[in-house]
């Protein structure tokens, strides 16, 4: 049995869908069974908040495998589900941590690296997912697109990836043999910057929308104006700053080494989406 943690996510959902495919035995650990929606009828569900101790240990019970993601900017919820799955003998943990991790500064040392030493040194087999930017982090415009018909972003390139794609590999992680001790940066096909998402963007949903440069700046100063805690404002900076320094356009083929499927273009992405932009 394999146990997939946030399996209502951006990740975690389409991670369930593919281990299903592949005949697995699947387990849920999620706070509402009402949002899985069909799903629910296809594996075992565990409701429970990483915050619940019990509810976690629970979950763990009988599993192998273990997808994690992470929440928040804290790192107590990895913490808490880890010494669950080490009390309940969980042998494998196949944990989604980020790009970042791969380059230099600060947004990679202070939070995903410190998350993959803590999944490392627990005594588990260990994967590591490293993926790019998420094609759907474009979603965060909707309102903008929709109500203006202008996007105001930071500028930098990188090669967003589907998080279908980043699912299908955690899949292969939890089921086959030989992905032990291996770490993955996954990206898409193409780098871009979020211009260039902006003008597909665009000429998909067939109406014109416009792109305006801001400054990182201008994003942190968002942030704050939403109230939001001094950690998650220092990870945006740090982010951000890495974005606006050009620290990533790379381009990997593992998406493709790993699943035998080529990795979904951002063209291709909002077609699959278009609905969601109406
Ligand atoms: N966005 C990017 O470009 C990007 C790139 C690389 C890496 N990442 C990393 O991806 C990770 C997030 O993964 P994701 O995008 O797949 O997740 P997500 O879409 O943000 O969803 C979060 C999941 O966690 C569940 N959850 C939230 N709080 C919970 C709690 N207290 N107890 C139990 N479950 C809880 C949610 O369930 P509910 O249905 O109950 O809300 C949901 O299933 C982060 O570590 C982020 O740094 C993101």
């Amino acid at each position: 049995m394999i146990l997939v943690t946030g399996a209502t996510g951006n990740v975690g959902a389409p991670t369930v869908r593919k281990l299903l495919e592949r005949g697995a035995d699947v387990r849920v650990f999620v706070r509402d069974k009402g949002r899985l929606g069909e799903v629910a009828e296809k594996v075992d569900v565990v409701v429970g908040d990483f915050a619940d101790k019990t509810a976690l240990r629970k979950a763990m019970r009988g599993i192998k495998r273990l997808y994690l993601h992470a929440l928040g900017d804290e790192n107590d919820e990895i913490a808490a589900a880890l010494a669950a799955a080490r009390d309940e003998g969980v042998a494998h943990v196949v944990h989604l941590s980020s790009l970042s991790a791969s380059m230099p500064g600060p947004a990679a040392a202070k939070w995903f690296l410190g998350r993959e030493s803590l999944v490392a040194d627990a005594g588990f087999q260990w994967t590591m997912l490293r993926p790019g930017f998420f094609m759907s982090n474009v979603m965060r415009w909707l309102p903008a697109i929709r109500e203006q018909g202008v996007v105001r972003w930071i500028p930098g390139r990188f090669a967003p990836v589907d998080t279908r794609d980043v699912g299908a590999v955690a899949a292969a992680a939890l089921t086959e043999p030989g992905h032990e001790g291996k770490v993955y940066d996954l990206t898409g096909p193409d780098v871009m910057d979020s211009k260039m998402q902006v003008e597909i963007i665009s000429d998909v949903l067939g109406r014109p929308v416009g792109f305006e440069e801001i400054s990182p700046d201008d994003v942190i100063n968002g942030l704050r104006a939403t109230g939001a805690p001094e950690a998650r404002i220092e990870f945006a900076r740090a982010v951000a700053e890495s974005m606006a320094s050009d620290q990533w356009p790379v381009v990997t083929n593992t998406v493709e080494e790993l699943t035998g499927q080529r990795p979904c273009t951002f063209r291709q992405w909002c077609i699959d989406h278009v609905a969601d932009f109406k």
